[in-house]
């Protein structure tokens, strides 16, 4: 990241163009990326087109030509011609308010300054050729320590030099304001930039020197304005350059931009392609990643506060709860997230049935593909929440191939689903029956097994009382349950017999009555009657369009009747249920005296008409019903 970062800010900057002019008259540089200036001692320039002194090691200097030598003198005459400079630079300091040395512009008969002192020599002479007119040197100094021995005014001037750094005329950094003509002062080591022009006019030998921040026209009144015959000190042919040195402070001094003229203004510098000076600190940061870095921090807190609202997000959806109970069947648990994908969410499509418990969905385990129902319980009530328990810790232990199995359960504030395994043998059943309806056989036939801790009782004291569902669950109660409200394994059998019967016929346990108009038609007394008429078969759903095995159908249908059978006793156990079912043991011919009870119960049910009463009074009746044919 960084590192792109670091090559973007390198090609946004790219290199400034180099307008060097061929004419001998005059040259531009506006930064000098790319530039041919001859550089020696520290002095650098950056990829950014910098040109850099000094690198900000103590006591050492640096230089920097224009390539070509120049000729300044009239050739028919031999004198100095008028010319014209002007520079951009800025002297960058680790402290703020300390910095050394200086730098110069000059211009020097030859290129070699090997023998020039760094420090307050600004690496321009040394102490042997200091001040000797055998230097022709003339140069603008840009000084930042006083050095008494060169009678320096302060520690923040400029000065004209000729062949020494005792100045022949200097004066405090600043500019003349054109308005006022009150003097600014400037900070030469304000770590900003600025612009300094150097005049000299051939015919009145004068020097004018103008200092001025960057960006600001030119100030009409120059900073220092001296009388000076340069054809007195200047050799014919002359380089003009730049010299920096530091002392003991760490500083560095830069030049962004030149130019120069001869009998010419020194041509426009292009302000807009300078190079950016570098900061202060050791490593120097670029805009780009000022501006950039805050982005990208500020994306990746927001993407990260993202991430948290949608895990946080993700922990309320699956939110469960748990309990001292499910310490010990913690391995039965599921969690609700396996079970909210396992059904996708609990969409419809996936419903297998509604009971007064809750919704059963089917579902398929993400990772053991596993085909699941799944169960819905809403436990409002904490005697739901008991049963619910006592569910999860019976059924959890019982494992049998005929049995719906429970795989496990999972809790979660305001829901609970349990889940069961849709065994082999069912799975056929529903591949041939109506879904729906074979789920709530499937509910069934656990009951069954599970006696008081069955979903029986689970739908008891749940709070659901829609009558629809009533109806249905209704035709599956035994008469002494109905009596008693005491489940057992044959109040059980009793269920799984209705179960067989609804099965077979495809009908409900208690069905509209199609013939008279209304009215409701108990199915069991139904098929007892066709198997009292001797037209048992007529009782096999239509649906199938005689499509199975007439001898299962029948061993179904009477299997059926004999488990519905209205006095507990008569029912076989579960056990020889299964037994009949599989074939090991026939089923024995049933004699009209073994559903004798069986056809008293149905004549006494005759005696009254289902359709006129209300849901309270039909348990009544039923319960009556059994009391009567019971006998107990
Ligand atoms: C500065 O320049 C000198 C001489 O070229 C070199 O030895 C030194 O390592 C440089 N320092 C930095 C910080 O670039
Ligand atoms: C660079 O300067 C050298 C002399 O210092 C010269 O020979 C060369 O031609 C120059 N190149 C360009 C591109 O100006
Ligand atoms: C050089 O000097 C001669 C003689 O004084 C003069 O005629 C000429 O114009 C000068 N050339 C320039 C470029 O000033
Ligand atoms: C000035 O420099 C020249 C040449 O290096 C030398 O001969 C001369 O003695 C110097 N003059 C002084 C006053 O040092
Ligand atoms: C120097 O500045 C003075 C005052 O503005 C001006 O009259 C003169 O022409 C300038 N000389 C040069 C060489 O620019
Ligand atoms: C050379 O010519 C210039 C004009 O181009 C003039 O100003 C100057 O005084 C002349 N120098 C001499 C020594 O005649």
């Amino acid at each position: 990241m960084f590192f792109l970062l670091h090559l973007l800010l390198i090609v946004s900057l790219g290199p400034n163009l180099l307008e060097v002019s061929a004419d001998g008259g005059q040259f531009t540089y506006s930064g000098f990326a790319g530039s041919n200036l001859t550089l020696d001692g520290t002095a650098t320039i950056t990829s950014g087109g910098l040109l850099q002194l000094t690198n900000g090691t103590a006591y050492l200097k640096g230089h920097a030509f224009h390539p070509a030598p120049l000729r300044l003198r009239n050739s028919t005459n031999g004198t100095v011609q008028s010319f014209s400079v002007t520079f951009v630079f800025g002297i960058v300091s680790i402290y703020p308010d300390f910095s050394a040395h200086g730098m110069t512009f000059f211009i020097a008969p030859g290129k070699d300054f090997a023998a020039a002192l760094p420090a307050k020599y600004l690496g321009l002479t040394n102490v042997q050729n200091n001040g000797n007119a055998s230097n022709n040197l003339f140069a603008v100094e840009l000084d930042t320590i006083q050095s008494v021995e060169f009678k320096d005014i302060n520690n923040n001037h400029v000065g004209i030099d000729i062949n020494g750094l005792q100045s022949l005329r200097s004066y405090n950094a600043g500019y003349y304001d054109d308005k006022s003509g009150e003097f600014q002062k400037l900070k030469l080591i304000s770590r900003q930039a600025m612009q300094v022009w150097v005049d000299y006019n051939g015919e009145k030998k004068q020097i004018n020197v103008t200092l001025a921040p960057l960006r600001m026209t030119r100030p009409l009144k120059p900073l220092l304005s001296t009388i000076y015959d340069l054809s007195t000190v200047l050799t014919d042919q002359v380089y003009l350059g730049f010299s920096a040195a530091t002392g003991r402070v760490n500083s560095r001094h830069c030049v962004l931009g030149w130019s120069f003229g001869l009998n010419r203004q020194a041509p426009a510098i292009d302000i807009a392609k300078l190079p950016n000076l570098p900061r202060a600190g050791p490593k120097p940061r670029s805009k780009v990643l000022e501006i950039v870095l805050p982005i990208v921090t500020a994306t990746f807190v927001l993407c990260l506060g993202s991430i948290v609202v949608l895990v946080v997000r993700r922990r309320f959806r699956y939110a469960e709860l748990r309990e001292d109970w499910e310490v010990e069947f913690g391995p039965h648990r599921f969690s609700y997230k396996d079970l909210y994908r396992a059904t996708d969410g609990f969409k419809d499509k996936h419903l297998l049935g509604e009971g007064g418990f809750g919704r059963v969905y089917k579902g398929i385990l993400r990772t053991s593909r596993m085909e699941v129902a799944v169960k819905r319980v809403s436990h409002e009530s904490r005697q739901g929440m008991k049963e619910f328990v006592a569910e999860i810790t019976s059924i959890g232990r019982i494992r049998h191939r005929n049995l719906v199995q429970l795989l496990g359960y999972c809790r979660r504030k305001g829901v609970a689903a349990g889940l069961v395994y849709l065994h082999e043998r069912w799975e056929k059943v529903v591949v041939h029956r109506d879904v729906k309806a074979s789920n709530v056989l499937l509910d069934r036939d656990m009951n069954g097994q599970l006696g008081d801790f069955g979903l029986a009782r689970l739908y008891d004291h749940g709070k659901d009382s829609q009558t629809t569902h009533v109806v249905g669950t209704m035709g599956y109660l035994s008469p002494e349950l109905m009596r008693t409200g005491k489940a057992s394994p044959l109040t059980d059998v009793f269920a799984f017999g209705v179960f067989l019967l609804e099965l077979t016929c495809g009908q409900k346990p208690i069905k509209e009555n199609g013939q008279s108009g209304g009215g409701h038609v108990v199915l069991v007394d139904w098929v007892l009657q066709h198997w009292r008429n001797g037209s048992l078969m007529e009782t096999v759903d239509g649906r199938l369009h005689g499509e199975y095995d007439v001898e299962e159908a029948a061993l179904v249908l009477k299997l059926g009747l004999l488990c519905s059978h209205p006095f507990a006793d008569a029912r076989p156990a579960m056990g020889q249920v299964v037994r009949y079912l599989d074939g090991v043991t026939p089923l024995p011919e049933l004699a009209s005296t073994d559903l004798s009870f069986h056809v008293l119960a149905m004549m006494q049910n005759k005696e009254f008409d289902m359709s006129t009463i209300s849901y309270p009074d039909m348990v009544t009746s039923f319960g009556t019903i059994s009391s009567l044919s019971g006998g107990r």
